[in-house]
């Protein structure tokens, strides 16, 4: 399993327009270069139909936004974990606010995604719900309140309560998984704001993607490390 460094920033480009194709590789290499100028760990989540492509021109980890349960074989246009590897995926988001699974679903996804050498990466809604991933034992937890995603209102300064409720509950069962939060992150300021709580990164999209300069924020967001 490729180790992901902390501190760390996710970038997940979702299934927005400008980060599809093309666009979708310009954004994983401004990633590299602000890797590369600033040292951070920075991971991107391309959309599904990309992350081949990206992967294989790119230095930066790429996560898969989704995976589903599904045996290899007979599983036409599903999100498999194998293809996600095979195609250089890194690591996944399981349990996207915007793509939610069951919770058996979730644990099986967690197992078979270490079977594989995939960092996995649990998104969670609140307090009990990232408690209750805890024990899944994913390797990092995502703290995100679905309100506050894609508004620019910053979980780390709108909501602090439920990223230090979250770390709290999280470490108390599973030491070892690592927690971030995200939903409205977009400056520096707000990423200093996550890691002052005690969160080891952030998990973002639109205030990147949607950017006019997306290396600029990127630039501006590991400052706040
Ligand atoms: O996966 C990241 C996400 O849901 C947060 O989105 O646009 O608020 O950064 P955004």
């Amino acid at each position: 399993m490729t180790k992901i460094k902390t501190p760390v920033i996710i970038l997940n480009v979702k299934a927005y327009s400008e980060s599809m194709g093309d666009k979708g590789l310009a954004l994983a290499k401004a990633c590299e270069e602000v890797t590369e100028e600033s040292g951070i760990t920075t991971v991107i989540c391309p959309q599904q139909f990309d992350l081949g492509f990206i992967a294989h021109q790119t230095d930066v980890p790429c996560f898969a936004q989704h995976i589903d349960l599904k045996d290899v074989g007979g599983a036409t246009g599903w999100a498999l974990p194998e293809a996600a590897k095979a195609a250089g995926a890194a690591g996944t988001l399981i349990n996207h606010a915007e793509h939610r699974l069951k919770l058996a679903d979730i644990d099986a996804l967690i197992t078979r995604s270490r079977a594989l050498g995939l960092t996995s990466v649990l998104c969670t809604n609140n307090i009990q719900v990232s408690a209750a991933g805890a024990a899944l034992n994913p390797d990092m937890i995502a703290i995100e309140p679905p309100e506050l995603i894609g508004t620019g209102v910053p979980v780390s300064k709108a909501d602090p309560d439920i990223v230090t409720g979250s770390l709290q509950r999280v470490k108390e069962i599973n030491k070892d998984v690592v927690v971030l939060c995200g939903a409205g992150i977009s400056t520096g300021e707000d990423v200093k704001a996550a890691i002052e709580l005690g969160t080891a990164g952030v998990l973002l999209a639109s205030g990147v993607v949607k950017a006019t300069d997306p290396k600029a924020v990127l630039l501006d967001l590991v400052s706040g490390i």
